[in-house]
Formats: structure tokens, C-alpha cells, sequence
């Protein structure tokens, strides 16, 4: 039997209406439009094609988006000085680093003199300390995006065994605090684990987030697991999950597909984002 197909698209659909729908009744209200600035370093196309995506949904919800591409020579101060620029500007809400930043600048530091109450990627230290604390502020896009869709198809999580395959500061990690406080049991795997299959193989939930292409093949996955695909490689030109689709598929009993699953859903939880920053900064 085949998996039930978690429709990522269809779900962050539902959140991008919603925001939109208070974005209008904001500016019908005479509220100035929430403001997006999302800086981005260099040609990386990946990421060229993330920030115009960005730019083009927060249009579409009726929040202004200001891009601004730097050379990938632009030094650490020049960067610094654009995010302290951002910081003080009411019409900006919301403020995005896009990363990878090229190795000469440190991303810790950059990231670090963000204002917390614009931090929409939730990266700041200030609000992973928040995360950690179940104290909720600004949350990491695609982990609450993930959280999102398993709410969206009423996934059990209490209780449920929770494998999270990879340990980044974007993906992984919040991933795990937010599924423990909903009382989740939490592995957390990388690069290092002993027997990943045998662990993977325990999971109810599984968060494929390493970032290897077709990494979870069916051997690594529960009959009847519900199995989150974080991946984005390309192989061949083609945009690839970290899971065997199509094997796994008829092993788990839900599913997301790349394209059309997370990905979506980083993005609209960046609308929601910047709307819950926009309504903390001006108290609408
Ligand atoms: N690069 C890959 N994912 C992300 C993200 O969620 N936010 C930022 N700023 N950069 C990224």
C-alpha cells in the first residue's frame, strides 16, 4: 500500500492565505505593510533562487520585500553595517541573512548583531535560548514548518519515537527541541552514528535533514512510519530528497515528496514570521 502524500504545497498554501488575509485587514485598518529585508552574498544559485522566492511570496501576502545583493567580496564590516542599518529602519520587520555566507565572513557574528525581535529565521542566539526554553518567539522556518504539516494531517507526536537524521543549527536541532516539547523521544543522528539504519528503523517519525541524496532507503524505515524528507540535492539537474521516494513510499504511511513538501513551508513560515515580528514591533 502506498503512503499518504504529505502536500507540503497544499499546507504552506493555507498559512500564505492566512497571512495575507491579516496582512489586508491590517492595511485596511491603516497600517503601514509589514517589511521584509533579506540580504543576500554572492551568486550562489541556490540561493538566488531561495531569496527570489522569498521576494515574490512576500509580494503575493502583501508584505514589502527589499532585496539587497551584495558582491561576495563585500568584507564582514560592510555586512554588519547593512544588518545595523536594517535594525533601525521601522519599515523593515523583518530582517534574513541568506545562508551559506562565503568563508571570509564569520555567519555566527553576522547573525549575532541582528536585532532579536526582526530575527525572522529565528537564529539569533537570544531566540534559540527562547526555543530551548519553551519560552516561543521567533521560530526556525523549516522546522515549524515541518511541525506545521504533521499538525495539518493530525500526526500523533506524543509519545512517538522521533529520529532526526542530521544535527544542524537550521534544521536539525530545532527540530529536535520542538518535537521534545511535544513530548516526543527524541534521537538525534549525524555523520558519526553507529548503526543509523538500526536506529532510523525505530523511528515513528523520521527527519531525513543530512543532506545526501536518497540517503533512507526502505531497509532504514518502520512499516507504518510517517517519514519527513528535509533534502534538496541535486542529482543530475534534479532536485533529489535525502529518502528513496518511491521504495520508501511503500513502507511509510505518510510521506512528504521533494519538490513540493518542506520546501514550501519555509517559506510561508517566513510570511508568518515576519507578521508576528511586524505585530510585536508595532503592537497591532
Ligand atoms: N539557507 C538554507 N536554509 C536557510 C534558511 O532557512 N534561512 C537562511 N537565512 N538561509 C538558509
Amino acid at each position: 500500500m502506498g503512503a499518504t502524500i504529505l502536500d507540503g504545497k497544499k499546507v504552506s498554501q493555507l498559512v500564505k492565505e492566512k497571512v495575507k488575509k491579516e496582512v489586508r485587514e491590517l492595511l485596511e485598518g491603516g497600517a503601514t505593510p509589514p517589511g521584509l529585508a533579506v540580504a543576500l552574498v554572492g551568486e550562489d544559485p541556490a540561493s538566488k533562487i531561495y531569496v527570489r522566492k522569498k521576494g515574490e511570496a512576500c509580494e503575493e501576502a502583501g508584505i514589502t520585500s527589499h532585496q539587497y545583493n551584495l558582491p561576495d567580496t563585500v568584507t564582514q564590516e560592510e555586512l554588519l553595517s547593512l544588518v545595523r542599518d536594517l535594525n533601525g529602519r521601522e519599515d523593515v520587520n523583518g530582517i534574513l541573512v541568506q545562508l551559506p555566507l562565503p568563508s571570509h565572513v564569520d555567519s555566527k557574528t553576522v547573525l549575532e548583531v541582528v536585532d532579536p525581535l526582526k530575527d525572522v529565521d529565528g537564529f539569533h542566539p537570544y531566540n534559540v535560548g527562547k526555543l530551548v526554553a519553551n519560552d516561543v518567539n521567533l521560530l526556525p522556518c523549516t522546522p515549524s514548518g515541518i511541525m506545521e504539516i504533521l499538525d495539518h494531517y493530525r500526526i500523533p507526536i506524543e509519545g512517538a519515537d522521533a529520529v532526526i537524521i542530521g544535527r544542524s543549527d537550521i534544521v536539525g536541532k530545532p527540530m529536535a527541541i520542538m518535537l521534545m516539547h511535544r513530548h516526543a523521544t527524541i534521537t538525534v543522528c549525524h555523520s558519526r552514528t553507529r548503526n543509523l539504519a538500526q536506529v532510523a528503523a525505530g523511528a515513528d517519525i523520521l527527519v531525513a535533514a543530512l543532506g545526501k541524496a536518497r540517503l533512507v532507503t526502505a531497509e532504514m524505515v518502520k512499516e507504518g512510519a510517517v517519514v519527513i524528507d528535509v533534502g534538496m540535492n541535486r542529482v543530475e539537474g534534479k532536485l533529489t530528497g535525502d529518502v528513496d521516494f518511491e521504495a520508501v513510499s511503500e513502507k511509510a504511511s505518510h510521506i512528504t515528496p521533494v519538490p513540493g513538501g518542506v520546501g514550501p513551508m519555509t517559506v510561508a513560515m517566513l510570511l508568518k514570521n515576519t507578521l508576528t515580528a511586524y505585530r510585536k514591533q508595532t503592537g497591532r
